[in-house]
C-alpha cells in the first residue's frame, strides 16, 4: 500500500514537472529577434537580417523551426526553452521523433498494418496545364516502397516534381506532370472529342528491405476537351520541386 502511494506521488510529481514545462532560455548566446531586423515567417529558422539565428518572442513557423536546435519553442510562454521537446507539426498518421538531433516526422506504422496495394489510389487533379497525383506517404512506405524513389516514363531527374503537405490529417506526397506532348514520356492519345495525357508514376522498393518485390507503378491520365484554350482560360501554375 505504501509502495503504491509513493508511486502515485512520484507520478504526480513527474506530471507536474512536465506540465510546468521548462524555463525560458535567458542566456545571451543568441541575439533576441526583437533586437534585430528579424524574420520568423518565411525562412526555415528565425534569423536576423545578417542571417544569424535569433531567439524569437513570436513565431509563425513550424514550432520545431522557431528556436536554435538545442532549444524548443514553447508557444504558451512565447519563448525558447532549454528542454528538448519533439514539437514538430506532424500529420495524425505520423509521430515526431529525434533523429541525430533533428526533429522528424515518422510514419506510425501500426496504422497501416492491414493495407495492401489495392488501397493505393492516387487522387488525380487535372488542371489545364498541370496534372497532380497525390498518395499517402505512410501508405506507400508501409507497403514497402520508397516515396522518394518516384520516377516517370522518362526516368530523368529533370522530370521529378513533387511536394508534400498535410491534408485531411494525412501526409500526402503530390507528384506533378506538365500536361504537354513530349514532356517526360507523356503519352498523348485522342478520341473524337478529347485529348488524353498519360504518364506512369513508378516507385522502387525501400532499399533496406531484404525481400524482393516488384516496383510499383500507377498510371495517371487526364482528358482534355480538344477545344480547350488552355492558357487563355487558366492561370499557368508552376511545377513545384521539393528537395
Ligand atoms: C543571407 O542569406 C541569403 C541566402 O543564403 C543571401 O542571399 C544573403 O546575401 C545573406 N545575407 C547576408 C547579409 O549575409
Ligand atoms: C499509432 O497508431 C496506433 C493505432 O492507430 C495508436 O494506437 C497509437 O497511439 C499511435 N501512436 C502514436 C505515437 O500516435
Ligand atoms: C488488422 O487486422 C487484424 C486482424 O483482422 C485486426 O485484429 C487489427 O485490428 C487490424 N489493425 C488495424 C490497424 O486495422
Ligand atoms: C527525358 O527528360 C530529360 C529532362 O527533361 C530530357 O533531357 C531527355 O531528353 C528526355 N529523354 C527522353 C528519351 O525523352
Ligand atoms: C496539399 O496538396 C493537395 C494536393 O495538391 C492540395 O489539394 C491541397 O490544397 C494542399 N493543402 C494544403 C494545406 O496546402
Ligand atoms: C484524333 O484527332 C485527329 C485530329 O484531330 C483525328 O483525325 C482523329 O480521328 C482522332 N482520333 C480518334 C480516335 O478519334
Ligand atoms: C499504363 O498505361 C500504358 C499506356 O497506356 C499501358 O501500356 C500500361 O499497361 C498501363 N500501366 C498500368 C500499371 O496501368
Ligand atoms: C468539355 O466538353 C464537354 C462536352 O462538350 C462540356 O460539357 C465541358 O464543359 C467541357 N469542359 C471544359 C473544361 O471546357
Amino acid at each position: 500500500m505504501l509502495k503504491m502511494k509513493l508511486l502515485c506521488v512520484f507520478m504526480l510529481a513527474t506530471f507536474l514537472k512536465q506540465s510546468a514545462g521548462a524555463d525560458c532560455y535567458t542566456g545571451n548566446a543568441y541575439t533576441k529577434c526583437d533586437d534585430c531586423d528579424s524574420d520568423c515567417f518565411t525562412s526555415n529558422v528565425c534569423i536576423c537580417s545578417d542571417n544569424s539565428t535569433c531567439l524569437p518572442s513570436t513565431c509563425d513557423l513550424d514550432p520545431s523551426n522557431c528556436c536554435p536546435v538545442e532549444f524548443s519553442w514553447d508557444s504558451s510562454k512565447a519563448c525558447c526553452t532549454v528542454e528538448k521537446t519533439c514539437n514538430r507539426i506532424c500529420a495524425a498518421d505520423e509521430e515526431c521523433i529525434f533523429q541525430d538531433d533533428n526533429k522528424i516526422c515518422e510514419c506510425n506504422k501500426s496504422m497501416y498494418t492491414n493495407k495492401t496495394k489495392q488501397d493505393l489510389k492516387p487522387v488525380v487533379i487535372c488542371d489545364s496545364d498541370i496534372i497532380s497525383a497525390s498518395v499517402s506517404r505512410c501508405l506507400v512506405q508501409s507497403l514497402g516502397y520508397d516515396y522518394n524513389s518516384f520516377y516517370l516514363n522518362n526516368a530523368s531527374s529533370g522530370c521529378v516534381y513533387h511536394y508534400n503537405n498535410i491534408t485531411n490529417n494525412q501526409r500526402l506526397d503530390t507528384y506533378q506532370l506538365d500536361a504537354k506532348q513530349g514532356w517526360c514520356g507523356n503519352i498523348v492519345t485522342n478520341d473524337s472529342s478529347k485529348i488524353y495525357v498519360t504518364n506512369t508514376v513508378h516507385f522502387n522498393t525501400t532499399p533496406s528491405l531484404l525481400i524482393t518485390k516488384n516496383p510499383i507503378a500507377f498510371n495517371i491520365t487526364c482528358g482534355y476537351n480538344k477545344t480547350l484554350q488552355t492558357s487563355l482560360q487558366f492561370a499557368l501554375k508552376p511545377l513545384i520541386r521539393y528537395v
